[in-house]
């Protein structure tokens, strides 16, 4: 039953500090996602309102309230990445890809991110959780 095994992941951090933050964290890293049936739960166990649990969900751009794409490509849109084509590359990750900033195409998923702390290598992308540099659409065809 999925309350109860959620419970089982948030419980352990109910008397921690940030404990709400750590919990979603272990949504996450165990669901994939923060399913709609979790809210109402974490909600319970730390005595917020569900509203409250759904505006640190949807604030915190890490939290997914869908099932993630099989690949998650994070394009870095701030400053120094933008200075050397970070929005150049967005344009062709979205033609590769056939998909737009912000959506999810058939396999991939293309999100905006801002700073992955690769400032002096961009333009940089994180490529499910591996870091890049100087990314390339080239470099993207064949990842190693
Ligand atoms: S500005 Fe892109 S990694 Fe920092």
């Amino acid at each position: 039953m999925i309350e109860d095994d959620a419970r089982t992941h948030i419980l352990p951090h109910q008397h921690k500090l940030g404990g709400v933050i750590h919990a979603l964290h272990d949504l996450m890293r165990v669901y994939g996602y923060i399913h709609e049936e979790h809210l109402p739960i974490v909600a319970d166990v730390f005595n917020n309102s569900v509203a409250e649990v759904r505006g640190l969900v949807s604030f915190y751009e890490d939290f997914k309230t869908h099932i993630p794409a099989h690949t998650t490509i994070r394009v870095c849109q701030a400053e120094a990445c933008q200075a050397v084509g970070s929005r150049q590359l967005t344009k062709e990750l979205e033609t590769f890809y056939r998909t737009e900033l912000g959506h999810r195409g058939k396999d991939v998923e293309l999100e905006a991110v801002y700073c992955l702390g690769l400032c002096a290598s961009g333009p940089a992308i994180q490529f499910n959780d591996r870091l890049i540099a100087k990314a390339s659409i080239e470099k993207l065809r064949v990842p190693g």
